[in-house]
C-alpha cells in the first residue's frame, strides 16, 4: 500500500526523514509539509516536490489525503501533534524523544491506543544495519546473557535554539541523546526486563544554559543487567556514536560515525558539509558514505510502513518511547539527589522479577568452575570453588 504523509517539521530531521521516505521504500508520498515559517515550508515543498505546504499544524494533520503523520518537531510540540493525529484517526510516527517527560508520553500512548491508530516511535539508532545484525546475533544467543550494554552519543551540541531552551526540549543532553542510548541498551538487554532504578551524574560544564551538557548514567534491570549511557554536548571532534555490549558468552563493539572505514585527508577542504556534526572540512576527516542508511532511517521506515501494511506492531512503539521517558525522568531525579532513584512505570507490559543470579558452571560434583586460562608458559590454570566449603583453589595442568 502507498501511504500519504504529512511531514511536520522541515528542519534537520524533517529533511532526513523526507530523503529516506522518498529515496528508499519508494511507495510513500509526502503530500503536505508543515513548518513554522511560510518561506521555509514553501522552499522545502519545492525541493522535494511536495504538492502542499502550510504553517498550520492542524491543517496538515487533517489534510483529507493524509493517512500518516510524521512528527519531526521540537520536543514540546510532540504531544500536541500526536493528540491531534489520534483525534483525526491518522497513523502517527513520532521522532525521539517521544515527549519531554513520562507523563506527557503516557498521555500520548493512551491517546493513540484509545483512538486505535497505528503508532511508531522513530528511534532510528536501533535500526542501523550494524545494530540490527548485532541484535539478531544477541537474540540467537551468540552473546549469552547480556550483562552490560554501554552506549555513547556525544558531539559539540545541537543545531537549533529550542534544543538549548529547557522549557521546549525538556532538558539537555540526557533527554536529547540519552534517549537513543537507553533504547539501544533496552534492545540488547531485552525489553521484557524491567528497568528498576538508575543513578546518574549530570553537569553543565561548558555552555551558558540551565540544562546539563554532559551526563553519564547507569540503568539497572531486574534480570541483573546494567545499561550505561554517556552523553555530551561538550565533545570535540564530531559525533561519536558507539556501543559496546558484553554478555556471558560474547561481546559486540559498534562504531557508527567517526570510524566507519572511510577516512580522508584534505589540505584545502571541500567548502562545505562533510557529515553530521563534523567540526571542520580540512585535515583528516571521517565522512560517512550513506548518512541516512548508517543512522538507521531507511530500515526504520521500512519497518514502520511494512508493519502498518501487515497489521503488526513495529519494533519501536509509543510504549517504548514512554519507558525511555520514564527512565530519563528517574535520571534527572538521581542527578539532583545523587542517589539511586526508582524508575516509575505506571504501565509495565514486560515480565517481573527475572533475576536468575549468577550463572554457575559445574566443574565436577564438588566444584564450580570460576575460570580457565592458558598461561604464557603453556600451562592451563583451572580456578575452582568448592560447593560445600566455598574455598577457592586452583589446579595447574602442564
Ligand atoms: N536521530 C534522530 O532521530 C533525530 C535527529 C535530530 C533531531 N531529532 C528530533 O527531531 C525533532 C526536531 O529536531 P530538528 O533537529 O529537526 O530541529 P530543527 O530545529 O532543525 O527543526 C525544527 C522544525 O520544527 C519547526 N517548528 C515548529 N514550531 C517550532 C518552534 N516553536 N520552535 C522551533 N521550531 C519549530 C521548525 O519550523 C522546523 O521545521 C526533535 O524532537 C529532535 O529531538 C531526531
Amino acid at each position: 500500500m502507498s501511504h500519504k504523509i504529512a511531514m511536520l517539521g522541515t528542519g534537520l530531521i524533517g529533511r532526513f526523514y523526507t530523503m529516506s521516505l522518498l529515496k528508499y521504500r519508494g511507495k510513500e508520498q509526502v503530500v503536505v509539509a508543515y513548518s513554522r515559517r511560510a518561506e521555509q515550508a514553501e522552499k522545502f515543498a519545492a525541493e522535494f516536490g511536495i504538492p502542499r505546504w502550510t504553517t498550520d499544524m492542524a491543517e496538515a494533520i487533517r489534510d483529507p489525503e493524509v493517512d500518516t503523520v510524521v512528527i519531526g518537531l521540537p520536543n514540546y510540540l510532540h504531544k500536541q501533534a500526536a493528540l491531534l493525529a489520534a483525534e483525526a484517526g491518522k497513523a502517527v510516527l513520532c521522532t525521539k524523544p517521544l515527549a519531554t517527560n513520562a507523563d506527557e508520553a503516557l498521555e500520548m500512548l493512551e491517546a493513540v491506543e484509545k483512538a486505535g491508530v497505528f503508532h511508531g516511535y522513530l528511534e532510528d539508532l536501533v535500526y542501523t544495519p550494524k545494530t540490527l545484525k548485532a541484535l539478531e546475533s544477541a537474540r540467537k544467543g551468540a552473546l549469552g546473557k547480556v550483562l552490560w550494554a554501554r552506549s555513547r552519543e556525544t558531539h559539540g551540541g545541537p543545531h537549533s535554539d529550542w534544543f538549548w531552551t529547557k522549557e521546549q526540549s525538556g532538558g539537555g543532553a540526557i533527554v536529547d541523546m540519552g534517549c537513543h542510548c537507553i533504547e539501544i541498551a533496552r534492545n540488547f538487554i531485552g525489553k521484557e526486563n524491567r528497568p528498576i532504578e538508575v543513578t546518574c551524574w549530570a553537569d553543565t560544564q561548558v555552555h551558558p544554559i540551565d540544562a546539563e551538557d554532559h551526563a553519564v548514567g547507569l540503568v539497572r534491570y531486574d534480570n541483573g543487567a546494567i545499561g550505561q549511557f554517556e552523553v555530551s554536548w561538550t565533545f570535540r571532534g564530531g559525533m561519536d556514536l558507539r556501543d559496546e555490549i558484553a554478555g556471558t558468552e560474547g561481546t559486540v563493539w559498534l562504531n557508527h560515525w567517526l570510524r566507519t572505514g572511510f577516512e580522508m585527508f584534505t589540505a584545502v577542504g571541500q567548502g562545505g558539509y562533510v557529515a553530521e556534526k563534523a567540526e571542520g572540512d580540512t585535515g583528516w576527516l571521517f565522512p560517512v558514505g550513506d548518512e541516512i542508511g548508517s543512522l538507521g532511517y531507511v530500515e526504520m521506515f521500512l519497518d514502520m510502513f511494512n508493519a502498518m501494511d501487515e497489521g503488526r506492531q513495529p519494533m519501536e512503539t509509543f510504549y517504548d518511547g514512554y519507558v525511555v521517558n520514564a527512565i530519563i525522568d528517574a535520571c534527572y531525579k538521581s542527578a539532583q539527589t545523587k542517589k539511586w532513584e526508582p524508575v516509575e512505570l505506571k504501565v509495565w507490559r514486560g515480565g517481573e522479577g527475572r533475576d536468575l543470579g549468577a550463572a554457575l558452571k559445574d566443574y565436577d560434583e564438588e566444584h564450580y568452575l570460576i575460570k580457565e586460562e592458558r598461561m604464557p608458559n603453556g600451562n592451563l590454570k583451572v580456578i575452582l570453588k568448592n560447593k560445600k566449603t566455598g574455598a577457592i583453589t586452583q589446579i595447574i595442568r602442564e
